[in-house]
């Protein structure tokens, strides 16, 4: 799967599909020569392209001081600062003389099955059997720094994933001022920028540019990867769909400050770049120290964005989400947030779990509230000790009263997080961020703790660890509902201040990395005022990430689709809400809500107790449903068949299991028309010589349970048919939804 062709000096990586070359130019420099469908790899030396009068100028060897033509124009593997790429660079280095910039050359490398872990960050998995890695060294001379590009490659999966780490061999002290993990220099004339733009409550709305002349950015400051921006950018062919065209794509594995670029070059070329943020980074390496890049994973696709979506999903579900959990159920919970707030004590929590229990609810998660003086979100972030006065007998009693009503029992914590009126901050003020000299700025109302600090992290840590042993808890939600400001650490001098913000992500999954330690059978679903922080690193570590604090169902459409691009199904938590949705005011169908939330984990936001009786009797049935659906979903191909955000009309998905014997088809009208013709829609991934039976599961249209008003119920067709014909869906009305089965 990788070789080096020591004739053209050339890395030829190959996935199932793809090719991925990589040149030692003039036994110098490093350049990227490909990257797309499969090549007959014999043929890779004829695009080093030196040939060009502007690059070939510039090689080394030919002129050895006028390099500038060369160093930016040519397709770069890892671009360097300061010497003569003047495009985006990866790596930037400040010298102990002040000296700025370096230029990296070629040295060896190494190729070896399987991945190493990365050091203290999470990364996609790796083992002997599934794949193999290269280690390309690059030196910088004058600085004595030691550049290693690692690179791996899947049996199973079209992705690649890279990463850095940079070593000082000098006895000096230098200063890393850059540190990205990866660059792609893509031919491509015309084309779209495609990023996650969002913010609270609309996370991952996907956004489309034309890729012109000068950058598209995508990043975050915030100290998490934000709802703002998502740590993934993709760079698509003109006629790029949901089934055709190219499709270069970045995602980053990583929770904290990132960097994600696409710039038009002068010479027509788009450079892709993607890594940690140099904003407020400045990272101290000593002698003999090394620092590492978290990893980045590579997609191409040539069909189009479905094909994408494919093989993100299948690299982490196989290959990044916690093994145990990736093609598990999930329990159907109740959360009481929405319902409550945190106004709840033990007994309106029992009296949930026992008619959640009485639905067929798995398990029930008790949210933010249960703790210290938290009667509001003023208040008591830092005590992580039982509420006795709301739960009396601690978790303990609350959890064996909860399992005796049928049902798991999970809580809410948010560690990252301290309010001022808080006994931890009554005794620790200093463990807050905080800039010398200023007022600490507060978010919510509350302010960040520095991690970094081994007593800090250790003082939140055990009192976790000790109400978590405290009861039966099969599940924990852990929050994080502020970006962070004032980023400075009491335990560090001045020249490594700008190491915080980093050390800060790392402290946080290594307490991820404690709690799964200490309770491995613990669901663990991230969490950031909603979906602020869904990101693959989190996904290392838990299975499921509540995507958005917006549980109206119709804009949860755009944001479940937006996520669904790059990260699987499975992955997204997804309820169904009270109406009018406090987010929007909007009232849609109760069905509409579960079809919308089957897409995702599923569970139900709201006062179970006391929803109108008409919706209580149709929890068990769609409880029933989710069982039949979500396997499909959770191990199938999805496919985008048609989105309310490009047409404004409605809204479609399907999931295809792998041997395509079912699949669950979802469709949403957004916006009823008169006069319209009916739509026509045209399936995705079946088995063209298959005949499927359609059962349909709900039907929006029906006016009394069983009527069959789409007419599609029990229709059969081979797939050839289903998939080139296709079905005429009549007019429903706003918000209603149809589900099918299709098997
Ligand atoms: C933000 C989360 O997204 C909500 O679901 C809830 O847990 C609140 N925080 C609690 O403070």
């Amino acid at each position: 799967m990788i070789r080096f062709d020591k004739k053209n000096n050339l890395f030829i990586l190959e996935t199932p599909n793809t090719s991925y070359i990589i040149a030692v130019i003039d036994s110098f420099y490093l350049g990227h020569i490909y990257y797309g469908k499969k090549l007959s790899s014999e043929d890779a030396d004829a695009l080093i392209r030196l040939s060009r009068a502007d690059i070939a100028h510039g090689v080394p060897s030919v002129n050895k001081r006028d390099k500038v033509g060369f160093l930016d124009n040519y397709p770069m593997e890892y671009s360097f600062a300061g010497t003569g790429d003047f495009r985006e660079a990866c790596i930037d280095v400040t010298a102990e003389n002040g000296d700025q910039g370096l230029e990296l050359h070629y040295d060896s490398y190494k190729i070896y099955p399987g991945k190493n872990a990365l050091t203290d960050l999470p990364s996609v998995r790796g083992c002997e059997k599934c794949c193999d890695s290269l280690d390309i060294i690059l030196k910088d001379d004058v600085l004595s720094l030691k550049v290693i590009l690692t690179y791996s490659v899947y049996k199973d999966s079209d992705a690649i994933t890279r990463s850095v780490k940079i070593i000082n061999e000098s006895s000096e002290t230098l200063h890393l001022t850059k540190a990205l993990s990866a660059c792609m220099d893509i031919d491509m004339q015309g084309g779209k920028i495609l990023t996650l733009h969002g913010a609270w409550g609309r996370e991952r709305e996907i956004t489309e540019v034309e890729a012109l002349p000068g950058a598209v950015v995508a990043e975050s400051k915030r100290g998490k990867s934000s709802a703002e921006e998502n740590p993934f950018i993709a760079l698509l062919s003109d006629k790029a769909d949901f089934d055709n065209g190219e499709v270069y794509a970045m995602n980053f594995v990583y929770s904290g400050n990132f960097l994600a670029k696409a710039a038009r070059d002068q010479s027509d070329k788009v450079r892709m770049v993607m890594g940690i943020h140099p904003f407020h980074f400045n990272w101290e390496l000593r002698s003999n120290e090394s620092f590492q890049t978290p990893e980045c994973v590579l997609v191409y696709s040539d069909k189009g964005l479905n094909g994408m979506s494919h093989c993100f999903h299948d690299l982490y579900r196989e290959h990044l989400i916690p093994e145990k959990w990736a093609h598990a159920e999930k329990p159907v919970l109740i959360n009481n947030w929405e319902a409550t707030l945190t106004n709840f004590n033990k007994d309106i929590l029992v009296d949930f779990a026992k008619e959640a229990s009485k639905l067929g609810l798995d398990m029930l998660v008790m949210d933010d509230g249960w703790f210290g003086n938290r009667f509001d979100d003023n208040r008591a972030l830092g005590d992580w000790y039982v509420n006795e006065e709301k739960l009396p007998g601690g978790l303990k009693a609350l959890s064996e009263e909860i399992n005796k009503a049928g049902l798991k029992f999970g809580i809410w914590v948010e560690p990252e997080m301290i309010n001022e009126d808080s006994d931890l901050y009554r005794a620790h003020p200093d463990w807050a961020f905080h800039l010398k000299g200023r007022e600490k700025n507060l978010g919510r109302n509350q302010c960040v703790l520095d991690l970094t600090r081994e007593e800090v992290w250790n003082g939140v840590y055990s009192q976790i660890k000790t109400s978590l042993s405290s009861g039966n808890i099969a599940y924990v939600k852990w929050d994080m509902n502020r970006a962070l400001t004032d980023v400075a650490s009491l335990a560090l001098p001045a020249e490594k201040q700008g190491e915080v913000f980093h050390r800060f992500v790392l402290a946080v999954y290594r307490m991820q990395n404690a709690l799964l330690a200490d309770f491995p059978d613990i669901l663990l679903e991230n969490c950031s005022s909603g979906g602020g922080r869904f990101d693959p690193a989190m996904l290392y570590y838990s299975p499921q990430i509540w995507t958005s604090d917006n549980t109206d169902a119709i804009e949860r459409l755009s944001i479940q689709e937006g996520t669904a691009l790059v990260y699987p199904m499975s992955t997204m938590g997804a309820h169904v809400a009270d109406c009018p949705s406090f987010a929007t005011g909007r009232t849609t169908d109760f069905e509409t809500r579960a079809d919308v939330a089957m897409a995702g984990t599923f569970g139900y936001e709201l006062d179970i107790r006391n929803i109108k009786d008409e919706e209580k009797e149709l929890i068990p049935d769609q409880i029933k449903r989710f069982r039949i659906v979500n396997p499909i979903i959770r191990d199938g191909d999805y496919y985008r068949i048609a989105s309310y955000r490009k047409n404004r009309f409605y809204d479609c998905w399907e999931s295809v299991t792998k041997d395509k014997e079912k699949a669950i088809f979802t469709f949403v009208e957004i916006h009823a028309e008169s006069n319209k013709p009916s739509r026509k829609i045209r399936f995705k991934g079946l088995n063209p010589n298959k005949e499927y039976t359609l059962s349909v599961l709900h039907d929006g249209r029906a006016r009394k349970k069983g009527e069959n008003a789409s007419g599609l119920d029990g229709l059969k067709a081979h797939g050839s048919t289903l998939m080139n014909a296709g079905i005429i869906i009549n007019r429903m009305s706003d918000f209603k939804s149809l589900q099918i089965l299709l098997h």
